[in-house]
């Protein structure tokens, strides 16, 4: 089937910025020069209206569906405020490590909307997740069975979803592809029978109520995505057979891509989910497995654009090879994405948004000691030293992925609507760099003592 889609301009700004007469970069009604004084560079800046904005662009693109629920990808972006602002938006939650259930569970995050998922899950987790009641997303057949012996010991009922590989590889980096067929994740759809009469015969501590595939993230055509969701129909429909149980719930995963450049091109929300609706309802009435709730995966397409960074220009450096590098405060700590995939950003000077200056190619060079940590290469800007550097898109991914490479402190992160900057993540200072830190008592005597 063929399905036509259009993708109208995408912006890869967040929705509530606009440029104000100093010509200084505003965000949720917040001037970007004055976050940046108040609360120091490098800073992640998250626009809550671009989330609200995302959030309901699926909500009015699944709402051809009788019943579907947004599972926010956690792993893009999670603290507890943005647990308590997707919980009042009704949107449930995919967690996959005990810190994130952990960080649901702090936050007062229904359960029932809670799905714990990954690879490779600790007793812990699971035992967690059984004793919350917060639904399991099976990833193997060994994982099965020590579902079956926790929800046993507790004497409760798991929820369980499986995941399988179906197969479909969209067009993205390597690293995250998830669906091929040599993928770590997930059950390969020629065992699943098996994995049904191991659960079969786990009843009633063990209820299998649903099946998920996800296929990858950053992908930016609609068709591998239809296609997860016709192998996934037909999985449901020979999975209901041999149970002979309703399947609930397909969860039919996450990945849509958002605009890092100006070279990307993303569906819309809306446009990818009304497609994944409309073709959901055909495959799963061709199927025979009536309207099971839908559940879609997002993460990066809900908090992805919401975000920017606000980096401190230092020196800029000429070579006589006449490479040209603007060194910034900050680097693949905070955004190891380009050195770990080679993602594109797009940088603005913050501080000078209507500056006609003469731009020059340079790049943006990151503080690490890594000649792989350059944020952006070959921008054309016209900035100098002391300028704020604004680098859109890094509200996924980024603040989840960060590290203390070179014992440097984590930057804050505040959370912006209409003038209000609340911090949602305090930076981290050089104590707490140290507070983890033990030595041995030998190591503390001097040689001749
Ligand atoms: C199982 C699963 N669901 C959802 C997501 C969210 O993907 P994205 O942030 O690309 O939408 C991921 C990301 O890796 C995932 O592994």
């Amino acid at each position: 089937m063929q399905i036509q889609v259009k993708s109208p301009n995408i912006s890869l700004r967040p929705s509530s910025a606009t440029v104000n007469q100093q010509g200084h970069l505003v965000i949720g009604g917040c001037d970007c020069t004055e976050l940046a004084a108040k609360f120091g560079t490098p800073l992640w800046v998250m626009d809550e209206q671009t989330i609200r904005d995302a959030v309901n662009c699926y909500k009015a693109g699944l709402s051809s569906y009788p019943d579907s629920m947004i599972l926010y990808g956690g792993k893009a972006f999670l603290t507890l405020a943005i647990c308590h602002l997707l919980d009042s938006l009704g949107v449930g939650l995919d967690v996959v490590s005990e810190g994130e259930l952990y960080t649901a569970e702090v936050a007062g995050f229904p359960p029932d909307r809670l799905y714990l998922h990954g690879n490779n899950k600790s007793e812990r987790e699971l035992s967690s997740a059984i004793a919350v009641g917060a639904r399991i997303v099976v990833d193997n057949i060994a994982e099965l069975r020590s579902v079956g012996r926790l929800a046993h010991k507790q004497e409760r009922r798991a929820r369980i979803h499986f995941r399988v590989i179906p197969g479909i590889q969209p067009v993205t980096h390597d690293h995250i592809i998830t669906g091929h067929y040599d993928s770590k994740f997930g059950i390969p759809l020629e065992q699943l029978d098996e994995v049904l009469d191991l659960a079969a015969s786990l009843a009633p501590r063990v209820e299998v109520i649903g099946l998920h595939a996800h296929i990858g993230s950053q992908a930016l055509e609609i068709a591998p995505y239809l296609e997860n969701i016709s192998v996934l129909a037909k999985a449901a429909a020979s999975m209901q057979a041999r149970l002979g149980n309703r399947v609930q719930e397909i969860d039919v995963g996450g990945g849509l891509g958002i605009k890092y450049s100006e070279n990307d091109h993303p569906l819309a929300i809306y446009d990818w989910a009304k497609a994944v609706a409309e073709h959901a309802a055909a495959s799963f009435h061709e199927a025979g497995i009536g309207t099971p709730r839908l559940l879609v995966e997002p993460g990066r397409s809900i908090v992805g654009t919401a975000g920017i960074t606000l980096y401190r220009a230092g020196h800029l450096k000429e070579l006589p090879s006449g490479m040209r590098y603007l060194a910034v405060d900050g680097g693949m700590a905070d955004n190891p994405r380009p050195i770990t995939y080679q993602a594109k950003y797009t940088a603005c000077i913050a501080n000078r948004m209507n500056s006609s200056d003469t731009e020059k190619r340079l790049s943006l060079a990151g503080r690490y000691c890594e000649s792989g940590d350059i944020i952006v290469k070959e921008a054309n800007l016209a900035a100098s030293a002391g300028d704020l550097v604004a680098i859109f898109g890094t509200g996924a991914y980024n603040y989840s992925m960060a590290s203390n490479y070179n014992r440097s402190p984590r930057p804050a992160c505040v959370l912006v609507a209409n003038g209000a900057a609340d911090i949602i993540v305090e930076r981290e200072s050089n104590e707490d760099l140290i507070r983890k830190d033990r030595v041995p008592e030998r190591l503390l005597r001097r040689p001749n003592e």
